[in-house]
């Protein structure tokens, strides 16, 4: 028995293959290509670990799962009943959120973009900070926290000073001045927080220790003009658990300590709002071979408006029909957008004898594929869950029409 991706529940035994103990043949035969399946359990056992390494080296450490990874509730109530927090940009997201039972003490709302709507309903039920992304936001926020009479946490997103980075704040002596003018004025917010966030996909160590310098940078800038922070907001960018494994994890655990240590500032509280590590692995494709043309491509009956570039996953291709034959010989990807630029992988390691009808499982699809679609005319696929041998229906494009937020 092998894995399949390095994911614990897609097992390959011989000619077969497993899904969390279900063999693939038996979904086949319920279910047409292409379909979209979720793992639950790999969901619970990456919060879990994420969590583990995290709480071995810092105290209150908290994590808020960033819902634009993949906002489907089934999933959300997952993440949500394992005791994580939610991470929203959006005034759909906060509505969900709160509907699907996320504490408001456990809720954190940011986004480049506050419209006054998502603020007001933030303030309504108490959420724990609003992120601002300009120092400007803090007036807005200040006026409707009054009406409310509430004093709002803020949460400062600094910027990263990734190489062109748009967003967050880039402090300067106007800046810094603005900002002790806002808190002296401002009665009805507190700063509380500051967050700065990478990038995606970061599976360098140097991006993490790049991320940490910045935040240090800033925070040793601002207590020179006395304005602390009680916590510090690492972000996200992980990639799939499957890719970073948790020895790596643990390093970037260790040099934040380090860092801290290492700079003058006491260790604040620690926390991030990760997506992709939760939920990245434990979604895959199935789909099937609709066409082999010349030069070893192959046409699959997915492509990128269910299975988009911009998501950035860490996409892997097996055919699952022919599992125990070599993967070694080089083949081309395409979807079934009808535009030459639908390519879904070049060159890739796949079986030698390429047959239209083989099933094709495209591993690592949970984060981003769902909330970067588009809608192209296809159907959408079939959603399953599956947890302990046990297959729900989450979605089915004939009844619920689409997955999207209102
Ligand atoms: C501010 C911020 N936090 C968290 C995330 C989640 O990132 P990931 O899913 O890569 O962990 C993002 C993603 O873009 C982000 O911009």
């Amino acid at each position: 028995m092998k894995n399949i991706s390095g994911n614990p529940y897609l097992i390959r035994n011989n000619g077969e293959v497993l899904i969390d103990s279900i063999p693939l043949d038996k979904i086949i035969e319920k279910y047409e290509t292409p379909l979209l399946i979720f793992l639950e359990k790999r969901i619970r056992d990456n919060i879990k670990s994420f969590v583990n390494i995290f709480n071995e080296e810092f105290e209150n450490f908290q994590c808020f799962y960033s819902l634009k990874a993949n906002f489907l509730p089934d999933i959300c109530k997952i993440v949500c009943s394992e005791g994580i927090g939610a991470k929203v940009v959006s005034l759909p997201e906060l509505k969900l959120a709160l509907k699907l039972g996320f504490s408001p003490d456990k809720i954190i709302v940011g986004s480049p973009y506050l419209q006054d709507a998502l603020i007001e309903l933030s303030i309504k039920n108490r959420i724990k900070e609003i992120i601002i992304y300009s120092i400007k936001d803090l007036k807005k926020i200040n006026t409707i926290a009054q009406k409310f009479n509430h004093v709002q946490n803020i949460c400062i997103r600094v910027n990263s000073q990734k190489y062109e980075s748009k967003l967050g704040i880039k402090f300067d002596e106007a800046k810094i001045k603005l900002l002790e003018k806002s808190i002296s004025t401002y009665e009805n917010i507190k700063i509380t927080s500051i967050l700065s966030h990478f990038g995606t996909q970061m599976n360098n160590i140097e991006q993490f220790e790049k991320n940490i310098k910045s935040l240090v940078f800033n925070l040793e800038l601002l207590l020179k003009h006395d304005i602390f922070f009680e916590n510090v907001n690492l972000g996200g960018g992980f990639p799939e658990a499957t890719v970073m494994d948790q020895n790596q994890l643990k390093k970037i655990a260790e040099l934040i300590k380090i860092s801290f240590k290492k700079s003058n500032l006491k260790c604040p509280k620690i926390s991030f709002e990760p997506g992709r590590y939760f939920v990245g692995d434990s979604g895959l494709f199935l789909s099937k071979i609709v066409k082999v043309s010349e030069d070893r491509w192959i046409f699959i009956d997915i492509g990128n408006h269910i299975c988009p570039k911009f998501a950035r996953c860490s996409l892997r291709f097996y055919n699952a029909t022919q599992i125990a034959e070599p993967h070694k010989y080089k083949t081309s990807i395409a979807g079934i957008i009808p535009t030459d630029q639908d390519v879904l992988a070049k060159n890739y390691f796949f079986t030698q004898d390429l047959r239209e009808e083989d099933n094709v499982i495209v591993t690592n699809t949970g984060a981003y594929c769902l909330t970067f679609s588009n809608r192209f005319p296809y159907s959408l696929p079939i959603i399953i869950l599956i947890e302990g041998g046990k297959i729900k229906k989450i979605f089915d494009p004939n009844f619920d029409k689409d997955f999207s937020l209102n």
